[in-house]
């Protein structure tokens, strides 16, 4: 197990079991419902998801087994991922606590989405489909797909968000080189994909139609649809990121006592909280957002469709509405309308507090860390960086231990320095 020139150390920091947070969560989580009777979405994710990522996302088991062929592929794309002390970040903000960063951006593909990607294409192809078809946003998750979809051997479609696929032509590039095929979106391929077109020739496109457009393909061509994010299964194999800095902060003798990430549909968030907040509930718990879309300070905490078509079931979670057009700022990841219901429970019953961050704010964070720590992170990750920055701002004094989660590297993503 875990032969990927591995220390036996490093060995022992890949957990075997993933965590699911639903158990531990202070109310019982509503249930995904249906649009109606005669559209039944629940049924919909019957036909379009593997059953393994079905029982996952319906159990109330606090732990499942990560298979073997996972936790060698875990080993195998990176993991387990670095938590350093970012002495450099702390020097420059003078800052008397310390800093740690767990650092997503070391996986192959740059980014945590590979931490689902793997076990989804794992048991899609196990069920004998010729293929996965998704959404992607930013690009970090189709990337991932297709990576993972590449070592499972079947093929990927991925449908882009337009706008992206825009600003990021080197993303197609990479998930192409991987074998995938990229599509904008919205897109002639589908019937909603026209329909939006129809209405506006120019849309640049946002996550809740693509993913529209990846759930009528896959129902359309008998292939199993990958969840990027939102999903109980998906920030269930996140967990990884958390479990993972837990053992790494006990190898230091060190405990959290702030904990920040930032949230597009919440999975690298929750990935990474959820195990920490169950060791240490009392660490405040930060949850940075993009202004442009301040789903927690300006939304509605309520029942919402994950998609903009309302093919997907509606969750009960912080959203700007389904048919949200956000800027289009770079953190392409974090233009998602709503969050994960989980996520959106732990922000309403107070145990997260949300921080929206502007555009502006993440261009410093992001310089400032290239510049103290070497490392250009992801634009989503910025909001992360912004979050801690004006943390240490303000409790400059205080000797606290702030662990950030840093979701991805940002070299492909470079255009946001133009500004
Ligand atoms: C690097 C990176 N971080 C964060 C996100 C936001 O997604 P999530 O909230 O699911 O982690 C994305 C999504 O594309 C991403 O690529």
């Amino acid at each position: 197990m875990h032969e990927y020139m591995l220390s036996l150390q490093e060995r022992e920091i890949i957990p075997d079991n993933w965590y699911n947070i639903v158990p531990d969560l202070p109310q019982p989580l509503p249930p995904p419902v249906d649009k109606d009777n005669e559209h039944s979405s629940i049924e919909l994710l019957n036909r379009i998801l593997p059953r393994e990522i079905l029982k996952q996302e319906f159990t109330f088991q606090r732990y499942t087994k990560i298979p073997e062929e996972v936790q060698e592929l875990y080993a195998q794309i990176g993991r387990p991922t670095p938590l350093f002390r970012a002495s450099g970040l702390e020097r420059f903000l003078d800052y008397r606590g310390k800093i740690f960063i767990k650092y997503e951006g070391a996986t192959i593909t740059g980014s945590h989405k590979i931490n689902t990607a793997i076990p989804q294409a794992i048991y899609a192809r196990n069920e004998g489909v010729k293929g996965v078809v998704t959404e992607t946003g930013a690009g970090q998750w189709g990337t991932a797909t297709a990576v993972a979809s590449s070592f499972s051997g079947i093929k990927a479609k991925i449908f882009m968000v337009k706008v992206s696929f825009q600003q990021k032509p080197l993303r197609k590039q990479i998930m192409e080189l991987y074998g995938a095929e990229i599509v904008p979106s919205p897109s002639t391929e589908t019937k909603f994909g026209r329909s939006v077109i129809e209405k506006r020739h120019d849309h640049p496109g946002t996550l809740g139609i693509a993913i529209s457009e990846a759930v009528e393909y896959a129902l359309e061509h008998d292939m199993r649809y990958m969840l990027g994010s939102v999903f109980n299964s998906v920030l269930t194999h996140q967990s990884v990121i958390g479990l993972e800095t837990e053992k790494q902060l006990e190898i230091l003798g060190e405990e959290p006592d702030v904990l920040i990430g930032c949230v597009g549909g919440g999975s690298n968030f929750g990935g990474f909280t959820f195990p920490l907040i169950k060791k240490f509930p009392e660490a405040e718990v930060l949850a940075s957002t993009a202004e442009e879309v301040p789903k927690f300070t300006h939304g509605d905490y309520k029942y919402d469709f994950v998609d903009s078509a309302q093919t997907l079931p509606s969750v009960k979670m912080y959203s700007l509405g389904s048919d949200f057009v956000p800027e289009k700022i770079y953190a392409g990841g974090l233009r998602y309308h709503g969050a994960a219901p989980s996520v959106s429970m732990l922000v309403k019953t107070g145990k997260i507090t949300p921080s929206d961050v502007s555009e502006e704010t993440v261009i410093d964070a992001l310089r400032i860390f290239a510049r103290t720590q070497g490392i250009v992170a992801a634009p989503e990750s910025g909001h992360a960086l912004a979050t801690a920055i004006e943390y240490v701002v303000s409790h400059r004094n205080d000797r606290k231990n702030i662990v950030v989660n840093v979701s991805g590297h940002g070299l492909l993503d470079m255009s946001i320095f133009d500004r």
